[in-house]
């Protein structure tokens, strides 16, 4: 079995025992992933250094061997803050007027692109599969292989691919298009990303795109190009969720929420999970139904994110004050309409709350995968499930036609879709339950790992194991 050099942003280590730890499902696929394969995890430390020495800190740490560097704050305003969250985030997601272009930014992206790539090489051994992940990486592919590197390298893409009319607004474009044809295999989380790649390369790089849509042929390259619908791990959660943590959690919110329907959000503090036009969704909803309104709490949490990035702070004070004018006009002496937290918690206290709530409300305005709708799905009591209202421009729509799939920018259509979630007879709620869980459980994080593998190993390796 080849070893597997899985490089990211971020590096997440993870436990052996997964109990109630913080851990993301994707640090423990790609941990089991690096144990059975006996392989490294690189990327930045998260630590700031006044400049950057290149020095690679290894540890061993419950069974996995992480690799990382931390960067120089020049580095990180450039390459994270900057060209990676202010201007491939934004345009990613459709937001056009959210992306900033700043020349020093693209600079500083493809300085600490090279900055991994020097770091990483020394590291790497032939045979060796390369797993790049993330928007945050698009040119290390390339980069490695100006290296010296001859392996076979993939990346998988976490967030959308945006559509051409879009995404020709990005200076230099092509040249971040052509760094990424360096790679063997190019995953995206959904279909409708893939296609909007594969027309991009034919329409301005004058790339082919076999019949079978799969492979891109580009100046005397193949390119594997699918998508590979990410999971959760339904086993750990499913674990998480039967902890005493996690029973602690659900008869907190239950007892909290005094007999009330309690609606749930659980989502980073981005502009693109659609939080503002939910909160103007539940106003609608609590408006046009003051008889349904007072036996519902909505608890939505946010953990903040990216803080040193302007529009994030935007988003923070923008819900601060909706939440607060919500509240204002509804509350009354022994209700208050939005629990809005900051908080996180963990994988375990989620999955008890998840469980404690009738309705999950998922409505990103554009979104490469959720995990958060799988998660939802997957803690509902299966003779008692709660509802899961999806945003349609989800990637996760695709696998769960049985949510209540709606346009999160239509405040009228998610204020109905939560009055009738919150009305529907439990016969309804069992059988659109049932018709996500299998889904959810066996397209799990580990099939999808194990897929992106078996690309990545490529058809030689296929045809001999
Ligand atoms: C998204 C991205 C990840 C990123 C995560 C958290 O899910 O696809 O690559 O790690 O957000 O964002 P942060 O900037 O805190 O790493």
């Amino acid at each position: 079995m080849s070893r597997l050099i899985v490089i990211s942003n971020r590096v997440s280590v993870p436990k052996t025992e997964n109990a109630s730890g913080a851990q993301g499902g994707l640090a423990v696929a790609l941990g089991a992933a690096l144990r059975e394969h006996r392989g490294i995890w690189f990327g930045w430390s998260g630590q700031e250094t006044d400049s950057f020495t290149g020095h690679l800190d290894l540890q061993r740490q419950h069974g996995v061997t992480t690799a990382t560097i931390d960067l120089e704050s020049q580095d990180i305003d450039e390459y994270y803050n900057g060209y990676a969250n202010r201007t491939l985030w934004p345009l990613f997601h459709h937001r056009v007027d959210l992306t900033e272009y700043e020349r020093s930014f693209g600079e500083g992206y493809e300085r600490v692109n090279g900055r991994f790539a020097d770091s990483v090489a020394p590291l790497i051994e032939p045979g060796d599969l390369v797993w790049v992940h993330d928007y945050h990486l698009l040119p290390l592919g390339k980069f490695l292989q100006d290296r010296g590197i001859r392996n076979r390298i993939g990346l998988f893409l976490h967030i959308p691919w945006p559509p051409t009319r879009l995404f020709v607004s990005l200076p230099f474009h092509e040249r971040l298009v052509e760094h990424m044809l360096h790679y063997d295999v190019i995953g995206f989380q959904s279909e409708e990303w893939h296609e909007s790649f594969c027309h991009y390369v034919e329409k301005e790089l004058g790339g082919r795109v076999a019949a079978d849509g799969g492979t891109i042929e580009w100046q005397g390259r193949s390119i594997v190009t699918r998508a590979f619908p990410i999971g959760i791990d339904y086993a750990e959660f499913v674990e998480a969720g039967a902890t005493e943590v996690a029973h602690r959690a659900h008869d907190r919110l239950r007892a909290s929420a005094d007999g009330k329907k309690v609606i749930i959000g659980v989502d980073r503090l981005d502009y693109s999970k659609g939080l503002v036009e939910r909160f103007d969704s539940y106003h609608r909803f609590l408006t046009d139904h003051p008889e349904a309104a007072k036996d519902v709490v909505l608890l939505q949490i946010a953990p903040p994110s990216r803080e040193d990035v302007h529009t994030y702070q935007d988003i923070r004070n923008t819900l601060e004050r909706s939440a607060g004018h919500i509240n204002g006009a509804h509350a009354d002496i022994d209700w208050v309409p939005i629990r809005y937290v900051n908080q996180g918690y963990s994988r375990a206290e989620l999955a008890g709350f998840y469980r404690a709530a009738r309705v999950g409300l998922v409505t990103p305005l554009r979104d490469g995968m959720n995990l958060v709708a799988k998660e939802y799905v997957a803690a509902q009591d299966p003779d008692d499930p709660g509802v899961l209202i999806l945003s349609r421009f989800a990637g996760a729509a695709l696998q769960l036609p049985d949510a209540l799939l709606v346009n999160p920018h239509s405040s009228e259509e998610v204020g109905e879709a939560i009055a009738t979630a919150l009305a529907m007879p439990k016969e309804e709620r069992i059988r659109r339950w049932q018709g996500m869980i299998g889904s959810v459980r066996d397209e799990d994080v580990i099939a999808w790992r194990d897929d992106f593998v078996a690309a990545l190993s490529g058809p030689a390796a296929r045809a001999a194991a």
